[in-house]
């Protein structure tokens, strides 16, 4: 280039600076006026182009093997994260990157191998939802969700499509493992702090799935019928909680009709509630193929198509031309996606080196895998001594899983069985009942297709013989009998045998166990409950362990050995029978309807119900022993907005206790629930003997737990208001009375 030429040259560099605007330095808005309409439209829509139409909305499909698209729906980012669920598009010449987006709740989910690549991409599988929840303990969540947030940032992803909170309305829906509870407070508490947590590095997450997705039967078109009062006291109060008080950069709309309108097509619940009431400022996508209608989806303010089909495409651009869709609607998503897409590590230019420590992270997984474990019957069989000798039953003792399957699942370089847990701890198995398991298990996996996330092949129970537990118990007192079930994305279970119920060779198992052995101990590895009513006879003590992650085999050990003492309650009520559940009389689709479930139960859900009713649960919400116990004393208020309680370590080794707090409120509309939890707490470790003094605010930064949802919006009732200190939802410990 001649010297003129070059001068032409920088001249042109330096107005190209001036007059180009780039992401990161210039405002959503200059960026937004720079764009072509096709950009604009590229942005809110994502780059998965292998299919050239979504899969077919399919009302009738339940299964979670025939679901459409199975093993197919999840976009492939071909160039970026392999294994990453979507890409965004990328505008090059602006400075706009393509982000990448990962799934989820349990930990990053990514292809653990690439090809020609001789390095692993492995990540960590955390504990499920549920026992995330059943620690009430928010600080121990948001070290979770760091550790998660670390592995998203190193391995290059930008926003965590999770947490997943819906309400745990009913025990069947297939994806509850994923999800934190039946009370709102328990599971919005719970997802601030896990998206405190990611975000702490620097990643976003996507807070799903909004709202009310609590089936997955007909998940894509199911039209749910909820009153308003209703939506707000149970299905949108969590989601209002985690929202205000943690920021998400994303949320993700779920796949199901509110009221008649599907969720990412609901001005009103995106428009008017998330935003103009809560002053929510990011975006939201779309769940994977969600909904059928892109033009009333920008125009209800759910900003990003994901994954993103050409179709759609065409759709926004004929729409854009003909004046369907307003160029101030696509321009006003652009910018939100803009604006978050500046924060994101893609959008600052920032390198990762795929480096997470899976070592420290393992070591977090499995220490907190113990903090939500919960003890549910103990009749002193536990601890057990270490050294001991165990008759270990049941696959799952031996195949023990760690996580759900679907979207929820992650690529972990390996899992912990309880078998090998307990070996490594110093416990010795009866050896043919290992051999005979072991083998058992590796012949029929060895015939089953090679588990990959959406379907995790589990091997059916093994029949053990008479001879077989006579000859293990001539050996051993002790009995240890693990239980599982596994479940996941786009079925429910079933209240049937081998599901929600007990099959009878688990019974006969139980049976024939119990009447050979002088101890027997029944683990649970399964993401929601199942019916236990009658395993108490059967059994001295019942932990249950949930889906536990990759540690899952020495967590278990830790807390069956005492190493670690079980503080774990129950975020949801175990009920002494299915039918007492009200929500068992409209789950899935209401009788006589197509496509439609009606929530007659209302504000009647889990111990709401319960308590109101005065049904007898089997285990109450809100419930877990301990291998210590805890005095509750001076119940007092401070003020009007904190109440305080003294708890002390009454037995005789070290504990924590989950202080919570129910209230009975002066009812402002009918057929309301007589208690419900308005704040807890729970206690750092007390030593024997020690006390402390647990003060509880009863205000949030976000909501007000005393406010009841009328005609005419949220209101405090003016009256009496008795709050208990209780150690479960039907264990009340102190009581007191304050005027408002
Ligand atoms: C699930 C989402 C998930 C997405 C991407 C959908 O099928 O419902 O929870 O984030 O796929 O994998």
């Amino acid at each position: 280039m001649t010297m003129k030429g070059k001068i032409l040259f920088a001249g042109l560099m330096i107005m190209t600076c001036a007059c180009t605007p780039k992401l990161g330095t210039s405002t959503a808005n200059r960026l937004v006026k720079a764009m072509t309409v096709e950009e604009k439209v590229r942005t809110v829509v994502g780059t998965f182009t292998d299919v050239a139409t979504p899969p077919p909305v399919a009302p009738g499909v339940h299964n979670r093997a025939d679901y459409p698209g199975s093993g197919e729906n999840t976009a492939v980012s071909r160039n970026q994260v392999p294994g990453a669920a979507g890409d965004g598009y990328a505008v090059p010449r602006l400075g706009i990157p393509a982000i990448v987006y990962a799934d989820g709740p349990a930990g990053l989910r990514i292809d653990p191998r690439r090809e020609g690549d001789e390095n692993t991409y492995f990540c960590t599988a955390f504990p499920t939802g549920t026992l995330l929840a059943s620690a009430w303990d928010p600080a121990i969540v948001e070290e979770v969700g760091a550790a998660i947030g670390d592995e998203v940032r190193r391995y290059g992803v930008d926003v965590l499509l999770a947490p997943g909170m819906n309400l745990q309305r009913n025990p069947l829906t297939g994806r509850n493992f994923e999800y934190y509870s039946e009370d709102p407070l328990v599971a919005g508490i719970t997802a601030a702090s896990y998206i405190k947590g990611v975000q702490s590095q620097g990643v976003g997450t996507s807070i799903k799935h909004f709202a009310a997705n609590n089936q997955e039967l007909y998940r894509n078109g199911i039209d749910e019928k909820i009153s308003n009062r209703a939506l707000r006291e149970l299905y949108l109060r969590g989601f209002e909680l985690a929202i205000k008080e943690s920021a998400p950069w994303t949320v993700m709309s779920s796949y199901n009709k509110i009221n008649g309108v599907y969720a990412s097509e609901n001005e009103w619940l995106l428009n008017d509630v998330l935003r103009e009431e809560w002053g929510y400022e990011g975006f939201v996508m779309s769940d994977w193929f969600g909904a059928d209608d892109p033009v009333a989806q920008m125009k209800a303010g759910n900003d990003l198509l994901m994954p993103g089909t050409p179709n759609q495409i065409d759709e926004l651009m004929e729409a854009v031309e003909t004046g369907v869709l307003p160029m101030e609607v696509l321009d006003r998503n652009v910018k939100r996606i803009l604006e978050v897409m500046a924060q994101t590590p893609r959008g600052k230019g920032l390198s990762y080196a795929n480096d997470p420590d899976l070592e420290a992270h393992a070591v977090i997984s499995r220490r907190i895998a113990t903090e939500g474990m919960v003890l549910l019957r103990n009749n002193g069989a536990l601890p057990l001594k270490a050294g001991r000798k165990v008759a270990l039953f049941g696959n799952y003792a031996y195949d023990t899983q760690p996580g759900g399957s679907g979207s929820g699942y992650v690529n972990r370089a390996y899992k912990v069985t309880l078998d090998k847990g307990l070996e490594a701890a110093g416990f010795t198995l009866v050896p043919e009942l290992a051999d005979a398991y072991r083998s058992h298990i590796a012949f029929e996996k060895s015939q089953m297709p090679e588990e990959y996330f959406w379907v995790v092949p589990t091997a059916s129970e093994m029949v053990v013989t008479d001879a077989a537990i006579r000859s293990a118990a001539a050996q051993t007192p002790l009995a240890v009998v693990t239980l599982g079930r596994m479940a996941g994305e786009g079925g429910d279970r079933t209240a049937t045998e081998g599901d929600y119920f007990l099959d009878k060779q688990e019974w006969q198992l139980l049976e024939r166990v119990r009447r050979s052995f002088k101890e027997v101990v029944v683990v649970l590895n399964t993401g929601a409950p199942v019916e236990l009513t009658g395993v108490d006879k059967l059994s001295d003590a019942i932990l249950l362990a949930w889906l536990p992650g990759q540690e899952a085999g020495h967590a278990i050990t830790d807390i069956l050995s005492g190493a670690v003492n079980p503080s774990g309650k129950l975020p949801v009520s175990l009920a002494v029978k299915y039918e007492d559940i009200p929500s068992s009389k409209n789950f899935g689709v209401s009788e006589g309807e197509i496509n439609v479930v009606r929530y007659q139960e209302d504000l009647m859900v889990g111990y709401r119900y319960f308590t109101t009713a005065g049904v007898r649960t089997l285990y109450p919400f809100g419930f877990g022993l301990s291998y210590t116990s805890f005095e509750y004393a001076d119940f007092h208020a401070e003020g009007a907005d904190t109440l305080s309680v003294t708890v002390r370590n009454s037995g005789a080794v070290p504990g924590r206790e989950v202080v919570q707090i129910y209230v009975e409120k002066p009812a402002l509309s009918q057929d309301r629930p007589v208690r419900e939890l308005c704040a807890f707490a729970k206690t750092p470790v007390l030593q024997p003997g020690e006390s402390v003094e647990v003060k509880i605010p009863l205000r949030r930064p976000s909501i007000d737990p005393l406010a009841q949802w009328t005609d005419d919006g949220w209101a405090v009732a003016s009256g009496t208001y008795r709050f208990h200190a209780a150690s479960s939802a039907e264990d009340i410990k102190l009581s007191l009375t304050l005027e408002r």
